[in-house]
């Protein structure tokens, strides 16, 4: 985007808020015009002079302020973009609500142009669900999320809550005018998607299972992000650490067989399929009907395991020209070459169109809320090299899936 805009940069009140000077320095050094709107809980945080000598504008705060020229909606109207940074947790639910009982809320009804919410608050907060569904609405009507990070906190605690860099707002910001990564809710309109999430238990008798450490989540992220842009999606869940999202269709699929039944009855109808599921690679060659006991075993137990049917291949091998089908691994790759060695030989094995490929260990990876991934393209070509919160990460997978599509 060139030439000069309009910023809005709205201002709640958060510790973070003495970040935003960044923000709007940023936008003024780069001969953009600032316009402040701060609520009065982010004046507590942050003075007016530094504000106004910073944007060099007034700063508005008031909605009974101006009223001869019709300030509520002036600014909301003259706007280009609209930058919220630090967005509460109490904002983003006003925002999701459409609720305009302060200037800053009027101001967004008010607009056309992008908004772009960097949002800060203590993980509790930001995992609440309260919270996430208000984001979601967010997300659904095309607003950009920026962040949050994660990391150290205003206390002692850390995870993520914290508020993006201002440099990274602002370039997510410049790119939502641009059109990059702004999306139309509705993009997947009429796209029928099959993901698999979680981890697969083989069953070993009774009350004991071979399992692994996925929880669900980026597949759950991809079922959400998808059925938010109008997909009508299909989730075959393997125990899932977290709910599935609202408008999808749910399977059970506790076991790899399971998973296969279910993901073979419904791949024909798919226009996508993603395998984000940890299906494990082995089951126990028999199944103890009753539970195993020490005095049978012994000292030493050997389990005999079978290798499973590998379903992703299976899949890849039987599809439809016009299928899309995408694959995931989780590697244990000593730094980034070696991950996207393995992902190439594992993508050309498997046969799919896509492999998105994450690093993981014993502290990495597993049961996040954040995921960094490279999306290898058919070929080995990297389409995508994406790290954040795992609906953002789904969010940007999609978007590389639509963009082949069409
Ligand atoms: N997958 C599958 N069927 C299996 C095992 C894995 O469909 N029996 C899928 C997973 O859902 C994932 C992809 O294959 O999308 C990669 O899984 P991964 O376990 O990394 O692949 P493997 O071929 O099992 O390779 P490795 O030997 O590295 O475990």
């Amino acid at each position: 985007m060139t030439g000069s805009l309009n910023v809005v940069v709205g201002i709640t009140g958060g510790i973070a808020a003495y970040k935003a000077v960044g923000v709007i320095r940023s936008f003024v050094l780069a001969g953009h015009r600032v316009q402040v709107v701060a609520t009065t809980g982010a004046l507590r945080f942050v003075g007016r002079p530094t504000l106004e000598a910073i944007s060099r504008n007034p700063v508005h705060t008031e909605l009974y302020e101006g009223v001869a020229e019709v300030r509520h909606v002036a600014i909301g109207q003259a706007a280009d973009l609209i930058v919220i940074a630090p967005a509460t947790a109490n904002t983003i639910a006003k925002l999701a609500a459409g609720l305009a009982d302060d200037l800053l809320g009027n101001t967004v009804l008010a607009s056309t142009a992008p908004v772009v919410l960097a949002p800060a608050m203590h993980t509790e907060m930001w995992q609440n669900p309260a919270t996430q569904a208000n984001i979601a609405t967010l997300r659904s009507r095309g607003v950009t999320v920026v962040g949050p990070a994660s990391g150290q906190l205003t206390g002692t605690d850390s995870g993520p809550g914290r508020m993006e860099e201002p440099d990274a707002i602002v370039d997510a910001a410049l790119a939502a005018v641009s059109g990059e990564t702004a999306r139309t809710p509705g993009d997947l309109d009429g796209c029928a998607i099959v993901i698999t999430a979680g981890g697969t238990r083989e069953p070993l008798d009774p009350v004991r299972f071979l399992g692994n450490r996925s929880s669900g989540k980026q597949g759950v992220a991809l079922a959400t992000a998808a059925a938010q842009r109008g997909a009508a999606v299909t989730l075959i869940a393997s125990h899932l650490d977290v709910p599935a999202p609202n408008g999808v269709t749910v399977i059970d699929a506790p076991s790899a067989a399971e998973l296969q039944a279910a993901v073979t009855d419904a791949a024909p109808r798919a226009d996508i399929v993603i395998m984000a599921a940890a299906v494990s690679d082995y089951r126990p060659a028999e199944v103890q009907e009753s539970k195993i006991k020490k005095e049978d075993a012994g000292d030493e137990l050997l389990l005999r395991l079978v290798k499973n049917p590998d379903i992703l291949a299976g899949l890849a091998h039987n599809a439809r020209p016009d299928q899309t089908i995408v694959g995931f691994a989780a590697e244990t790759a000593h730094g980034d070459d070696e991950l996207i060695r393995i992902g190439r030989a594992k993508l050309a094995r498997k046969g799919c169109d896509f492999l998105v490929v994450n690093r993981v260990g014993w502290n990495e990876g597993f049961a996040r809320d954040t995921n960094s991934v490279v999306m290898l393209a058919r070929g080995g070509t990297i389409a995508l090299t994406e790290s954040g919160d795992k609906l953002a990460v789904a969010e940007r997978i999609l978007d590389i899936l639509l963009a082949e599509r069409r």
